[in-house]
C-alpha cells in the first residue's frame, strides 16, 4: 500500500504555526521546531504547509511573485532544505501549494506580459479586448466581488483575474508557460518534496471564447464559504472545467512519475477543486488514473452535519471512485469556518473520530486536534478581504503569554485570545480527556488496525431508533471493527452484527470492556468496537 493511502495528512498554515524568530508571524524554524509534536505526540504522516513563496501576501502567499524561492517572512531556501531534511528523519512527508492558476501582479513574467501587446510573455497571462462598448470581455465575477477583468490602460486590453485584481491568471494553453510551471514542479522536486497540494486546478482551463456564465435567477451563497455574495450570481461554467486542463494535469502527472520511479519515492498531486457532482470530481484523476492522485473532498464541509447526509456523502464517494482509485475526507480548511464553529463543540470528538475511521486519507486542518473554534474579529479588523483570518488564528502551544507561539511581549499578527490559551496543547496533553488526547489515542489505534487503514467499508443500518447515528464495519482478512457514531444529543443503543469489545470511546479514555451485541451510546458519543471474527 502506498504511503499517502495509509498516511494521515495535517494541513499547517504557516502563519499562524509556530514562530521562530520573534516578528509574531509563524515561519519555517517554528515548524522544524514543532515536528516533533507532529511525528511523535499526535502522530501524523505527512504535513501540507500552505504558500511559502515570495508574495506581496494580498492573498496571504497565493498571490506569488517567485516560483522557486522563499519568502523572507518565511525563511529561505536553506530553511526549507532543513525542513524537508528534518521532516523525512521523522518519516514525515511534505507536501507543499503548487498554484497554477495564477501569479502575483508582481510577478516578473507578468511585469514583462504587461509592458507590451507584442511582449514575448503577453500570451503567458489571459488578455481580452475590451466589448465594442469599452465593458469587459465577458460577465464573469469574482470571488472577491466585481468583474474578473481589469482594464489596463497602458496596451488598452483587460486582464484576467479570477481571485484579487493582484493575481492575474496565467494561460495554460500556452506551451511555454505550460512548460515554466512544469520545471516549478521539477525545481520543488529537486528539492525533495513528496507532493503537491494545487491550488484550484479546476480553473486552469477557461473556455477559450470566453462566454459568459449564465445568470443565476436565484443566488444561494453557501453559508460554509465565504464569497462575495456578487460571485454567487452566476453559474461559473465558461470560467473554469473547461476539458483541455485533464491534458495539462496529465502533463503535471508525467513530472511526479518521472520523479517517482527514478528516485523509488511516490510522489503526489493532490487537486483543490471546488464542490462539482462526483461524476465530474472523478474525471480529475485521469481516465487511466493518470491525473491527480486524489481531489480534496470537501463534502464534509459542504453537506448537513447529519448522520443522512453524512452517510449520503460517504456512500456516493465510495460509489462515484473507478477501481483502483481511493477516498479521502477533509473537515475544515484554512478557507472555511473550522469545524467546531460550523457544527458547534458538540461535534468536535465525534467528528474527529468520523474523519480518523473511514476509509481513505484524511486531512487534519492544524488546530482541529485542539478543538479550536474561530476567533471572533470585526470586520474592520480583517486582514483577509474574505475574513478568512478568523480560521487561521495562531496555534496556543502553551496557556501563557502568547500562546508559545511567539515570544512574550510581541504582537502576534493575529490575535491569541483567552479561549485559545485556555485549549493550548500543553495543557490538554496534561489532561487525557482532552480533545488532543481523543486525536493521539485515534491516531494511535488507526495505524495499528489493519481494517481501519486498508479494510473495506460497510454501512450499518443502525434502524429508526438510530436516526441520528453513523455506523460502519471496517473489515480486513485480520481484523473487523465496527464505528458507531452518535451525532444527536440523546443516548441510543445500537445493535452491532455480531459481538464485540469496545477499543476506543470519544468520551472516556480508557476503554470500557465488551457490551455484547447491544452498545449503548451517550450523545455525541462515538465508539469503535472490535467485533470477534
Ligand atoms: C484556494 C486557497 O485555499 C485560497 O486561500 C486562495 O485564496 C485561493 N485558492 C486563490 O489562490
Amino acid at each position: 500500500m502506498t504511503w499517502w493511502r495509509r498516511a494521515v495528512i495535517y494541513e499547517i498554515y504557516p502563519r499562524s504555526f509556530a514562530d521562530g524568530n520573534g516578528d509574531g508571524i509563524g515561519d519555517i524554524r517554528g515548524i522544524i521546531g514543532r515536528l516533533d509534536y507532529l511525528a511523535g505526540t499526535l502522530g501524523v504522516d505527512a504535513i501540507w504547509c500552505g504558500p511559502l513563496y515570495p508574495s506581496p501576501q494580498v492573498d496571504f502567499g497565493y498571490d506569488i511573485s517567485d516560483m522557486t524561492d522563499i519568502d523572507p517572512v518565511f525563511g529561505d531556501l536553506a530553511d526549507f532544505d532543513e525542513l524537508v531534511a528534518a521532516a523525512h528523519a521523522r518519516n514525515l512527508r511534505v507536501i507543499i501549494d503548487f498554484v497554477p492558476n495564477h501569479t502575483s501582479d508582481r510577478h516578473p513574467w507578468f511585469v514583462e506580459s504587461r509592458s507590451s501587446r507584442d511582449n514575448p510573455k503577453r500570451d503567458w497571462y489571459v488578455w481580452a479586448d475590451p466589448k465594442p462598448d469599452g465593458s469587459p470581455p465577458s460577465n464573469w465575477t469574482s470571488e472577491q466581488g466585481g468583474s474578473t477583468w481589469e482594464l489596463d490602460e497602458h496596451t488598452g486590453q483587460y486582464y484576467l483575474h479570477s481571485f484579487h485584481r493582484a493575481q492575474p491568471d496565467v494561460n495554460w494553453r500556452n506551451p511555454e508557460l505550460r512548460a515554466a510551471m512544469l520545471d516549478v514542479l521539477r525545481f520543488w522536486l529537486d528539492r525533495g518534496v513528496d507532493g503537491f497540494r494545487i491550488d484550484v486546478l479546476h480553473m486552469i482551463a477557461k473556455h477559450p471564447e470566453l462566454r459568459d456564465n449564465p445568470v443565476r435567477e436565484h443566488p444561494e451563497p453557501n453559508p460554509t464559504d465565504r464569497q462575495h455574495p456578487d460571485y454567487d450570481t452566476q453559474w461559473h461554467v465558461h470560467d473554469r472545467m473547461h476539458p483541455d486542463l485533464h491534458g495539462y494535469i496529465r502533463e503535471m502527472r508525467a513530472v511526479l512519475d518521472e520523479y517517482s520511479e527514478r528516485t523509488g519515492r511516490e510522489r503526489i498531486a493532490i487537486g483543490e477543486i471546488e464542490a462539482m457532482p462526483w461524476d465530474a470530481w472523478v474525471a480529475y484523476l485521469g481516465e487511466e488514473l493518470d491525473g491527480v492522485h486524489f481531489t480534496f473532498n470537501f463534502n464534509f464541509i459542504e453537506a448537513g452535519w447529519d448522520a443522512e447526509s453524512l452517510r449520503g456523502s460517504i456512500e456516493a464517494q465510495e460509489a462515484a471512485l473507478p477501481a483502483g482509485a481511493w477516498p479521502n475526507y477533509v473537515l475544515s480548511n484554512l478557507d472555511r469556518p473550522r469545524l467546531a464553529t460550523r457544527n458547534g463543540p458538540d461535534s468536535v470528538r465525534v467528528a474527529a473520530m468520523l474523519l480518523l475511521t473511514l476509509r481513505g486519507t484524511p486531512t487534519l486542518y492544524y488546530g482541529d486536534e485542539l478543538g479550536l473554534a474561530d476567533i471572533d474579529i470585526p470586520p474592520a479588523q480583517w486582514q483577509d478581504p474574505l475574513g478568512r483570518d478568523q480560521e487561521r488564528a495562531p496555534m496556543p502551544w502553551t496557556a501563557r503569554d502568547n500562546g508559545g507561539f511567539t515570544g512574550p511581549g510581541v504582537r502576534p499578527w493575529l490575535p491569541v485570545t483567552a479561549e485559545y490559551l485556555s485549549r493550548s496543547v500543553e495543557s490538554q496533553l496534561a489532561d487525557e480527556g482532552s480533545v488532543l488526547g481523543l486525536y493521539r489515542r485515534l491516531l494511535a489505534v488507526r495505524r495499528a488496525s489493519p481494517a481501519l487503514v486498508d479494510g473495506d467499508h460497510e454501512p450499518i443500518d443502525t434502524g429508526a431508533a438510530g436516526k441520528h447515528c453513523l455506523a460502519y464495519l471496517r473489515r480486513h482478512p485480520d481484523q473487523t471493527l465496527a464505528v458507531l457514531l452518535n451525532l444527536g444529543p440523546d443516548e441510543t443503543t445500537i445493535e452491532l452484527p455480531a459481538p464485540g469489545g469496545v477499543v476506543l470511546s470519544s468520551h472516556d479514555p480508557v476503554a470500557t470492556t465488551g457490551p455484547g451485541t447491544a452498545v449503548r451510546l451517550r450523545g455525541y458519543e462515538g465508539v469503535i468496537v472490535e467485533i470477534a471474527q
